[in-house]
């Protein structure tokens, strides 16, 4: 009868799962991520998931359903400026505000952090940037170049393994991500099967795609105070379909370097001109601060984008 009775309020306890993610700011951290992060819609979702896993894996503690912290480390795979390192201080932050971490900073590394280039060199260089980010996440960029397929004595080899041994040891309190680009991603995981289990989440980083870069723009020089105007958010779009098919372009990193040199032009137009101005010139990107791109110029020359002039 008494287990009956027991069983009985044991199913009647609740859980304040509302309150709880309000105390988390879960709803605020992925609105704001929403609102600063143009597109990148699965990598959203997956932030998502793993917000709501680590929240209910806190109130599955308190109502004593512990288990083992769930592993974490990540792959984030992308070209560059697919928005990989901004998602990685999001993700620290976020992880941090559910109590996975203690700290929450980031600390980004490459192959030159780790791997030393002497005999007895690497191991110190490792643990130091591993020490370093205990309590956060440390993220190795175009963490491939750690391993060298000819040179099987190589000191990245060592750095792997010592990372290996952390990523288990403080997995409770470190996250690892490693990025870089997909198929070489793939190369480097199919040499390195031990690091490649222990890599909970894969997350692709598509390419932004021009309506994307659009909006990435219109972000950032809202964000620096400038605005464009009708005609020079148009002529951007045709900057961007230009830029988009040279070389090196870099998705939203492309974009931010545009905009600054956009800056540039529309400050010197404006000391150029002198005299006394309306305010708002101060703000407001004219066609002109677009248009005397090189890019154009260089469409021009093949005999492209004839339109634009
Ligand atoms: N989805 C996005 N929305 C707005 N800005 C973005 C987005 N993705 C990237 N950026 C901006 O573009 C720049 C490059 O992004 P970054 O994270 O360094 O790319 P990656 O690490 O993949 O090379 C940064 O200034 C970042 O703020
Ligand atoms: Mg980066």
């Amino acid at each position: 009868m008494q287990t009956t009775t027991e069983n009985q309020t044991e199913e009647r306890r609740e859980v304040d799962v509302g309150a709880a993610a309000r105390e988390a700011l879960i709803d605020d951290m992925l609105r704001q991520l929403d609102a600063e992060l143009v597109g990148l819609e699965p990598v959203k979702l997956r932030i998502r998931q793993i917000a709501a896993l680590l929240l209910v894996e806190r109130l599955r503690g308190q109502a004593g359903l512990s288990a083992e912290p769930p592993s974490l480390h990540m792959c984030f795979t992308g070209n560059p400026g697919a928005g990989k390192t901004t998602v990685a201080l999001r993700m620290a932050k976020i992880l941090h505000s559910l109590g996975y971490v203690r700290r929450g900073h980031l600390v980004v590394a490459t192959r030159d952090d780790l791997v030393g280039q002497y005999v007895g060199h690497t191991a110190p260089k490792t643990k130091e940037i591993l020490q370093k980010a205990v309590g956060g996440v440390l993220f190795i960029d175009e963490a491939y170049y750690l391993y060298r397929a000819d040179n099987e004595r190589d000191y990245g080899q060592e750095a792997i393994e010592i990372l290996l041994q952390f990523m288990e040891s403080r997995r409770d309190d470190l996250v690892v991500i490693l990025a870089g680009y997909k198929d070489k991603m793939g190369r480097f995981f199919q040499c390195n099967p031990g690091l490649h289990s222990r890599i909970a989440h894969h997350i692709e980083f598509p390419d932004y795609t021009l309506e994307e870069l659009m909006k990435i723009a219109e972000l950032m020089a809202r964000n620096l105070m400038y605005e464009f105007d009708a005609e020079s958010k148009d002529a951007f779009r045709s900057y961007l379909e230009l830029r988009i098919r040279q070389p090196h372009f870099a998705n939203a990193r492309s974009v931010r370097n545009a905009i600054d040199r956009v800056r540039l032009r529309h400050a010197v137009r404006i000391v150029e001109q002198g005299g006394r101005i309306p305010q708002q010139e101060l703000a407001r990107i004219d066609v002109l601060d677009v248009r005397q791109s090189r890019v154009f110029q260089a469409a021009s020359e093949r005999g492209e984008a004839k339109e634009t002039l």
